[in-house]
């Protein structure tokens, strides 16, 4: 039996991975997505398990194989997310949310399909464009760092996929998020056209937060790497907290 028992670092731990890009649908046919690849989740999904983790990973359809060893929950929305993350997250040691989780779902979602033409009993042509209203989904990962306990309560880590703007660079953008947000890590990549998104390799900074009777490691940057030795990284970070 002891041959059995699983080594590493994170032998006897529990984790929950996030990862893929939620789909948040506008008819039975079309949804509203984004371009995450997933890449980065399974990876860490994977080290994790090789490091000895029972792992959760709660993922969209990503086409990706499911790493040796990880338990999946499959989800499609940003609810059924919530959903999943919620449960598994009971008890664990580490939450890591990596998905790209939607902001906005349309506000309703039609039962039949949407028509180009919907009016055929209009005079001329139609050529009007229906109008999507959109409405807020959950932030999870705020909703687990509001959840957490005195006693139990799992080192919270985020994901943020930034771009520097008029109002301040990448890292700027990541650390303001890592303050509004509350979690212990926050992994901040730099994202736009043929970065990071689908890509093997990958450039991030971990970003640490404060928490109670706890030196705050300095932060760093990792990369450019494969996204398993970036996974590494995390969880070396995660191991520490
Ligand atoms: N996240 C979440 N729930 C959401 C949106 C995001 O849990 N509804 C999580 C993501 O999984 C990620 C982190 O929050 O770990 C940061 O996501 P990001 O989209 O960068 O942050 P937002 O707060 O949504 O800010 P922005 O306006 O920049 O999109
Ligand atoms: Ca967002």
């Amino acid at each position: 039996a002891e041959a059995d028992a699983p080594a590493g670092p994170l032998a006897g731990r529990h984790v929950v991975v996030t990862s893929g890009g939620t789909r948040e649908p506008l008819d039975p046919v079309r949804y509203l997505g984004n371009r995450s690849s997933g890449k980065q989740g399974h990876a860490l999904a994977q080290v994790a398990a090789a490091r000895g983790a029972r792992v959760t990973l709660v993922t969209t359809a990503t086409g990706l194989p499911v790493p040796a060893g990880v338990d999946v929950v499959p989800v499609e929305t940003a609810l059924e997310l919530q959903d999943a993350v919620t449960s598994a997250a009971a008890g664990a040691d580490a939450v890591v949310m990596a998905a790209a989780v939607a902001d906005f779902r349309p506000a309703h979602v039609a039962s039949a399909k949407i028509k180009k033409t919907h009016d055929d009993t209009a005079a001329g042509p139609d050529e009007s464009a229906p109008v999507v209203e959109l409405v807020r989904n959950p932030d999870v990962l705020a909703g687990l760092v509001a959840a957490r306990g005195a006693a139990i309560s799992p080192v919270v880590v985020g994901f943020a996929a930034e771009t520097g703007d008029e109002h301040g660079s990448v890292l700027d953008h990541a650390r303001a998020k890592l303050a509004r947000k509350g979690c212990d890590l926050l992994v901040a990549n730099e994202v736009g056209a043929g970065v990071a998104f689908g890509t093997d390799a990958n450039t991030v900074h971990l970003l640490f937060g404060e928490r109670a009777g706890r030196r705050t490691p300095a932060d760093r940057q990792v990369g450019p790497a494969p996204k398993t030795e970036v996974a590494a990284a995390v969880w070396d970070a995660v191991q520490g907290l």
